[in-house]
């Protein structure tokens, strides 16, 4: 995640801390959707730069015996992941009164002094930190068989899980089940339908940022999350194109036409990935390398050479971050003109009371206009140094 948009939002938020406001500006959620098996479990990953979310063939959930092979990483219920920006520890020797010490079975297996300022939490575990992300992805397996059983049917409960650290924005993903056509097993005979309300509901929200996940290797026409997104948001407002294991294309083809805006055009357009496959995960490849890989698969690869700079996970990320710095952008008037409400409702007030202490409230919404006024400014900045990234 982009460390400029981080900072920006961090000083913005605290900020308002300091006037007793929370989280002003209600960032958007992520949304990746897709057919089974399209990646979008490994789109997510490599966008929080993780390794975390159970992925592919029998990794997901183990299903019984009968249920064919290719089935069996059916995911079937909604994982919400939060990430929670948290400053790091200072170095100035002070104990940091939030990470239990002693008493943390995790942190004393892993014994990592550099990956404590980054840990997940789930819901269902109230107060217990995770800063080993193998043991994350195991725990969201074993709920999701508890929650769903031995049927693979729909859990009515998320998953939630939520990441601190201070290398992320604080935002909300979300990573969904594919729809489903055929039922497996003894799953409800109702299954697609299920599925299909469960991403609606997600994906309808107005500030759901909605990732289309389709692989590259399949017809663009018949894809899920293209079609499922274009009833929500018709107008592409919201929609990203994802076009995955572009390395698994038949030679001699390419996504070229996509891109160019040619087969079904999507205003905030398309961006190619290459994932790890089965293979690399089995191997246990780590994102650093794989996202060396894909970058080096793009700039050598004779269709996408010449446009490498728009492909790929980081160009993703960036253009996640344009769309969240316009999106801050655009709220910031509304911000700025509540505090200029209660600006007046203040100053009114104190001229009624008299008030001896001063007018320290009307002082403070004061100096929230002038920080709001020059964030202005610096997305300006930022978003006029780069908005030629969003329509590329
Ligand atoms: P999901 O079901 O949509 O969440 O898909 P997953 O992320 O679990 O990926 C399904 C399978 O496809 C896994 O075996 C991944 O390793 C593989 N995969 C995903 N993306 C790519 C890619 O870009 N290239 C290759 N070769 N394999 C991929
Ligand atoms: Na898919
Ligand atoms: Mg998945």
């Amino acid at each position: 995640m982009d460390t400029t948009l981080i900072k920006t939002v961090n000083k913005l938020q605290d900020a308002f801390a300091t006037v007793g406001v929370q989280n002003p500006v209600d960032l958007p959620q992520i949304v990746v959707i897709g057919s089974q098996s399209s990646g979008k479990s490994s789109v997510l990953e490599n966008i929080v730069g993780r390794d975390f979310l159970p992925r592919g063939t029998g990794i997901v959930t183990r299903r019984p015996l009968f249920v064919p092979r290719k089935l069996m990483y059916l995911p079937v219920t909604e994982r919400i992941l939060q990430l929670i920006n948290r400053p790091p520890k200072l170095g100035n020797g002070l104990v940091d009164a939030e990470v239990p010490k002693g008493d943390d079975l995790n942190e004393k297996e892993n014994g990592n002094e550099e990956n404590k300022e980054e840990w997940g939490e789930f819901l269902h575990i109230p107060g217990t930190k995770y800063y080993d992300f193998d043991k994350i992805r195991d725990e969201i397996v074993k709920d999701t068989e508890a929650k769903t059983g031995k049927n693979a049917g729909i859990s009515p409960q998320p998953i939630n899980l939520r990441i601190f650290s201070p290398n992320v924005l604080t935002l909300t993903l979300v990573d969904l089940p594919g729809l489903t056509k055929v039922p497996v097993g003894d799953q409800p005979k109702d299954i697609e339908k299920q599925i299909r309300e469960m991403i609606i509901k997600y994906i309808t929200k107005p500030n759901a940022i909605i990732l289309a996940v389709t692989a590259a290797n399949t017809d663009l026409a018949n894809s899920d999350g293209l079609k499922l997104a274009r009833e929500v948001d018709p107008e592409g407002a919201r929609t990203i194109g994802v076009l995955t294991k572009i390395d698994l294309m038949d030679q001699g083809t390419d996504v070229v036409d996509i891109l160019a805006g040619r087969i079904i055009p999507l205003r905030l357009g398309y961006v190619p990935v290459v994932n790890r496959g089965q293979r690399d995960i089995d191997t246990k490849k780590t994102i650093t390398r794989a996202l060396d890989a894909e970058k080096s698969f793009f700039e050598n690869h004779p269709s996408y050479r010449s446009k490498a700079q728009y492909c790929g996970t980081p160009f993703l990320a960036r253009k996640l971050n344009m769309i969240l710095m316009h999106h801050i952008r655009n709220t910031l008037p509304e911000i700025k003109a509540k505090i200029q409400a209660a600006l007046v409702k203040y100053q009114v007030e104190l001229a009624q009371l008299g008030d001896p202490l001063g007018d320290s409230g009307a002082h403070q919404a004061n100096i929230i206009l002038n920080i709001i006024t020059e964030f202005c400014t610096e997305f300006r900045t930022i978003i006029d140094g780069n908005s030629n990234e969003l329509s590329s």
